[in-house]
């Protein structure tokens, strides 16, 4: 009989995952509580930019993929993925709202099916949330129980958005926390199927839980780091920060990925998950001295350049000043938690006049900041009359900037935090962050 695969909640994680199974020929089902989104998707278009998502959506379709928001499709279901957001509330902590909703609808229909599935909970959750939240509310709305009549495994999701689609079919680790039952045994011939060569890791729920905040937490720490060294070699004449990272990154303890020093971490992932790991440290009792002082530093860096292009600019009041990159990282458009966003806030606090330009994160930007600040269709244009220019995105097409380009600039000051024209490219008053003078 084929197997069928349900994904729930149609975000990054889930839709690329439902894209990918569709698209080697599983029979799968993407649901989402969101009908415009659901229309969307099942028409073959993404609610997000991601490369390669689309072409694969496509083909999912085409295999058969169905998109929708009746979770009764739960019932026919052999493997269930729940792929909803935890966002974080305003202390920091983690929302678990949509998690407990989506659980205890699946334990509604768990209740009525007569196959055995098995629950994955992909959503990142702090320690204990399967153990004293996911798994109680599941049986008392099934009136079935974990590990006899379904199985229950954690399994979290490293993907990175812009790579979400490579990520997905060739995930680095496969992690599946539960308990050694023949669900655990049949979840392991699933994935050691779909990706052949990838290590998979068992071990408990809790264990699971905790792999994905010490993945992030440590990639955080990497980036702050490198962005406290940079800051150093900005008061060293002539030191490169780049040349640098290059250096010990090809030490094999060091590593050479996540030293690339910028404006801080953003993005939907990094910096929620570092707050909920410290809210959860100190939870438990533990004082996270070097998480707290990660995020420190990495709340630091933007008032870091704020500071620069006060002294610069003597004052931001009512000068003209163009963001270059909104998205909290290229190739995509998205703006959640992005630094970029945080400095127009606080430069609009400040009474600056602001322009950006972001080759595809403009309309996100806009349903944040509406008419309060002015969008460009072209880098130029975003140029012309500035006082200044700040790059924050390292987007490619910024490396075709040259002197014809800043030629519109009322004054020829450029703040580069991705040290894009860091090897002299252009003629302006220039400082990089990283880079001493
Ligand atoms: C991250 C994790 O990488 C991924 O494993 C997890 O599943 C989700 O969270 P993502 O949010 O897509 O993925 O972004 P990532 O590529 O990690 O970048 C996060 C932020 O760090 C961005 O703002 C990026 O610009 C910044 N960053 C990253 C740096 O400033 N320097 C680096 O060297 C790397």
């Amino acid at each position: 009989m084929i197997m069928k695969i349900t994904v729930i909640g149609l975000g990054f994680v889930g839709l690329s995952l439902a894209a990918v199974l569709s698209s080697k020929g599983y029979k799968t089902f993407g649901i989402d509580i969101d009908k415009k989104k659901c229309r969307m998707i099942s028409e073959g278009y993404p609610t997000f930019f991601e490369p390669d998502l689309e072409k694969t959506l496509k083909k999912g379709l085409k295999n058969g993929l169905i998109i929708s928001d009746d979770f009764s499709l739960i019932e026919q279901s052999d493997l269930v993925f729940v792929t909803v957001g935890t966002p974080q509330k305003a202390n920091g902590a983690i929302e678990l709202s949509m998690i407990k909703n989506s659980t205890a609808k699946i334990g509604k229909f768990l209740q009525n099916t007569r196959k055995n599935p098995i629950i994955l909970i992909k959503s990142t959750v702090i320690p204990g949330t399967m153990k004293d939240i996911i798994l109680p509310i599941l049986e008392k709305n099934s009136k079935k129980k974990a590990g006899k009549d379904f199985g229950l495994i954690s399994n979290p999701e490293f993907l990175q958005e812009t790579t979400s689609i490579r990520d997905t079919k060739f995930p680095h680790a496969v992690v599946l926390g539960g308990y050694d039952t023949k669900y655990m045994k049949k979840a392991k011939s699933f994935f050691s199927k779909l990706h052949p060569r990838t290590p998979i890791i068992t071990t408990n729920h809790q264990t699971a839980e905790m792999v994905k905040y010490a993945n992030n937490s440590f990639l955080a720490t990497k980036i702050s780091f490198i962005n406290q060294l940079s800051n150093i070699c900005q008061n060293i004449p002539d030191a490169n920060i780049d040349d640098i990272a290059k250096t010990i990154g090809l030490d094999p303890r060091i590593g050479k990925l996540f030293l690339n020093a910028g404006p801080g971490y953003g993005g939907s992932c990094l910096p929620k998950d570092m707050k909920a790991l410290i809210n959860f440290a100190n939870s438990v009792g533990v004082k996270p001295i070097l998480l707290d002082a990660v995020e420190n530093v990495n709340q630091k860096q933007i008032q870091q350049i704020v500071k620069t292009i006060e002294k610069k600019l003597s004052g931001v009041s009512s000068k003209r000043i163009t963001i270059m990159g909104t998205a909290f990282k290229p190739d995509t458009d998205d703006v959640r938690d992005s630094i970029s966003i945080e400095l127009i806030k606080k430069l609009l606090k400040m009474k600056a006049k602001i322009t950006i330009y972001d080759p595809r994160a403009t309309e996100n930007t806009k349903r944040i900041f509406g008419d309060k600040i002015f969008y460009k269709k072209s880098a130029i244009n975003a140029l012309d009359n500035s006082q200044c220019a700040v790059f924050m995105t390292y987007w490619k097409e910024f490396e075709r900037i040259n002197d014809k380009s800043i030629n519109g600039m009322k004054r020829k000051l450029i703040i580069d935090c991705r040290r894009i024209f860091s090897k002299g490219r252009i003629n302006a008053e220039y400082y990089a962050l990283g880079i001493g003078k």
